[in-house]
């Protein structure tokens, strides 16, 4: 009997949660190969949630195999583009039939307000795979004109073949959209494996992906844990391209993992992102910028705008509405309809901030608000602003990952420049300023993946994510992610 029971307020996300969950593999519900499970925590209580079954490399080695038989022999092999974005565009419909559901489920495995996860991360998820719909019957070779004598050439785009996705535990659903949604529309087949913190959300989606018609073994979900299912689906000889978020650590694991058979390889990893506001930005909208960028989900977002510089004229200003914000938050769990900030998504994670906060006042940073955790049983730490910190401090160094900036006040544009880019990370940053010219000379300037100006955190499936640097390899999402899940055939006749 799970605890669960009675938490979900939907009747699918009751019965969702009144068993223990099983694996997809070759379109059946299966136990592990071991007979083992591991517990899944709601973070704003610290409570079990559900036992989930836990995959182990041979779980993963018998879901790529039936990945690599649906792929050269399966019916999927035969599946025309347009049944394929016909089939996806259905996954959205269903989804969507079922927002109410998903977004409690990810709020009580997360811990997010369900608010949030509906709006962001279930609509964000349909328009994905939506917007993948079309790309199904979109994806072209070229024809060539060749300078050698009586010949033509032509480009044949391929599905790459068997993907093994690994994906992280902020944004569960959308990050498993983001990840199917591409692979499915070229054609591949999909060994997919969420994090060990909040697998609920994607095997919820395997259910919807059978009733949407997609074949046998063309999405296998194995549930798990990292160093074991992770690393047994990275290193796996029989896999074509692995596709990989998280963080920059594991990213690194998995690239050395995937140097066996020279898998394909995207990852996006962690973000270090300067936040920018400039004295003659419209301030109202760069403070509710500043705390969006820091705030939204807890600050558990790689992209988050975790450094805030202010001009010096607006500094006080700025970081003073920011600490408003921070004290005016409703922290409660994520199921509570006015919470504003739930928990973080595990004790480790708790943990994590809490280390990295407690060594930034060590060092000498100052917390205007926040400082440490709530306290109770749940996973909840306080929004925080850090001033008084320097260019070296870990705090100002490291993802926190978080709810937690650091500001810093500046006066000279190529001074700013310069540390803004002083990271090893590069996966996005923002701009607040009225003078166009300033914000494009900026943006140039910045080394990052994507660059908000006079906005932040918009996500839109046909804007390509991904980052300079040591944030990781490739784009997701928008016309570059079919790059990722195709081979180039070249075709060569002789006339
Ligand atoms: P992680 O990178 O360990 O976990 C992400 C995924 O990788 C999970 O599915 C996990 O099971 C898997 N994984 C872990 N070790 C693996 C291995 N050896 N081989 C294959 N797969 C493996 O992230 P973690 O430990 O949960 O969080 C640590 C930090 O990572 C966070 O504080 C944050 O800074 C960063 N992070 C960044 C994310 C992003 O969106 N870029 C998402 C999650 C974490
Ligand atoms: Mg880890």
């Amino acid at each position: 009997m799970a605890v669960a029971e009675g938490l979900a307020k939907t009747q699918r996300g009751n019965s969702f949660l009144s068993s223990s969950r099983k694996m997809l593999i070759n379109g059946e519900w299966v136990e592990s190969a071991s007979g083992k499970t591991f517990p899944v925590y709601n973070p704003a209580t610290g409570e079990e949630l559900i036992q989930v079954a836990e995959g182990d490399k041979e779980d993963i080695y018998r879901a790529v195999d039936a990945a690599r038989r649906a792929f050269e022999e399966g019916p999927w092999s035969k599946t025309t583009p347009n049944v394929r974005g016909k089939m996806l565009w259905k996954l959205s419909e269903l989804i969507e039939e079922n927002a109410d559901t998903f977004a409690e489920l990810e709020s009580l495995d997360n811990g997010k307000p369900c608010t949030v996860a509906k709006a962001a991360d279930v609509a964000l998820a349909v328009e994905l795979f939506q917007y993948m719909a079309g790309w199904a019957t979109k994806v072209d070779g070229r024809t060539m004109q060749l300078s050698t004598p009586d010949t033509f050439g032509f480009t044949l785009r391929e599905p790459v073949g068997v993907c093994g996705q690994i994906i992280p535990w902020n944004f569960p659903l959308l990050m498993a959209a983001w990840k199917l949604g591409p692979a499915l529309a070229c054609g591949n087949v999909v060994v997919l494996k969420p994090a060990e913190q909040t697998p609920i959300t994607a095997l919820l989606l395997g259910e919807l992906i059978q009733e949407a018609g997609f074949p046998d073994g063309v999405v296998n979900i194995v549930p798990g844990y990292g160093e074991t299912a992770g690393a047994a689906l990275s290193g796996h000889p029989g896999v074509d391209k692995i596709a990989f978020t998280g963080s920059t650590e594991v990213g690194r694991l998995i690239l050395q993992a995937a140097s066996g058979n020279l898998k394909k390889v995207t990852l996006e990893l962690g973000g270090k992102a300067p936040n920018i506001v400039f004295n003659d930005a419209d301030i109202d909208a760069a403070k509710a910028g500043a705390a969006l960028g820091i705030f939204f989900n807890q600050g558990q977002v790689c992209c988050a705008g975790s450094r805030l510089y202010v001009e010096k004229k607006e500094f006080d200003n700025v970081v003073g509405s920011l600490v408003d914000a921070a004290k005016a938050m409703k922290i409660a769990p994520g199921m509570d309809p006015a919470c504003e900030l739930g928990p973080l998504v595990s004790d480790e994670q708790l943990d994590r901030v809490t280390g990295f906060v407690n060594r930034g006042k060590e060092a000498g940073a100052e917390a205007l608000v926040g400082g440490d955790p709530v306290g109770g049983n749940g996973y909840f730490y306080k929004p925080t602003v850090l001033t008084n910190v320097n260019p070296d401090m870990e705090v100002v160094r490291e993802e926190i990952f978080g709810p937690v900036v650091v500001a810093q006040p500046f006066d000279d544009i190529d001074e700013l420049a310069r540390q803004a880019n002083d990271t090893p990370y590069g996966l996005s940053a923002g701009i607040w300023t009225s003078d166009i010219s300033k914000a494009h000379k900026m943006a140039s300037k910045l080394k990052a993946g994507t660059v908000w100006i006079n906005c932040y955190n918009v996500f839109d499936a046909h804007l390509p994510f991904g980052g300079y640097k040591q944030s990781g390899i490739g784009r997701e999402m928008g016309p570059e992610v079919i790059d990722h899940y195709t081979e180039v055939k070249s075709v060569c006749i002789a006339l």
